[in-house]
C-alpha cells in the first residue's frame, strides 16, 4: 500500500556484520527523501547516543519496522506491519547482531510482540528468539521530552554493558 506514496524505499544502512541493530519505527520525511534510516533531527540524536556509548554510526546497522513512509507520518497499519516485518526478521536473521536495541514503543512491541508499554518494556533486558533486546525511548520522542534522556542513558549503559561481554 505504502508503495504509491513513498519516494523511496528505506532498506536499512550500516555494518552488516554489526553486533548491535537499532530499529525505529518507519521512515520520516527526510529519510523518504535520501532512502537512508534516522537522517533527520531523530536520527542525529540517535547518531549521538551511539557515539555516546564509544561506537560509530558506520560500526551499527540501522533499520525500521516499516521500509516505506507511511503518508503524513502516521502511525503504521497493522497489515503494513504484516507486510514489511519479513524484511526485518530476515535482515537480523542475516545479520546475526549480539543485541538488538528497540527505539521507541513500536518497535519494541512489534519485536516482542507484546502490547506492553514502553514505559514498562525499557529498563530490562528482552528475548527475541534468542538474542538480547533492549528496548528504550525512540529518539524523536526524546527531542519532545528531554527529560528522560536521563532514561535513555541507563538503556544506552545496560546496552554497552552486554556489547562488551567476552567482547
Ligand atoms: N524515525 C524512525 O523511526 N525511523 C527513521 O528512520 C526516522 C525517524
Amino acid at each position: 500500500e505504502l508503495a504509491a506514496s513513498r519516494h523511496s524505499v528505506v532498506f536499512g544502512a550500516g555494518n552488516p556484520h554489526a553486533k548491535l541493530v537499532f530499529v525505529g519505527e518507519a521512515p520520516g520525511a527526510e529519510e523518504d527523501r535520501q532512502g537512508l534510516p534516522f537522517v533527520g533531527m531523530a536520527g542525529q540524536l540517535l547518531t549521538k547516543m551511539i557515539e555516546s556509548i564509544g561506537l560509530k554510526r558506520e560500526e551499527v546497522f540501522i533499520a525500521n519496522v516499516l521500509k516505506c513512509r507511511p503518508p503524513g507520518n502516521r502511525t503504521p497499519k497493522p497489515q503494513e506491519i504484516e507486510n514489511c516485518s519479513p524484511y526485518l526478521t530476515e535482515q537480523l536473521a542475516l545479520i546475526k547482531p549480539k543485541i538488538i536495541c528497540a527505539l521507541g514503543a513500536f518497535a519494541a512491541q512489534t519485536l516482542l510482540k507484546t502490547t506492553t508499554s514502553i514505559s514498562a518494556l525499557r529498563g530490562r533486558i528482552h528475548d527475541r528468539e534468542g538474542t538480547p533486546v533492549i528496548c528504550t525511548f525512540h529518539p524523536a520522542y526524546l527531542l519532545r521530552s528531554p527529560g528522560e534522556k536521563k532514561k535513555a542513558w541507563e538503556d544506552l549503559k545496560r546496552l554497552r554493558s552486554i556489547l562488551n561481554q567476552n567482547a
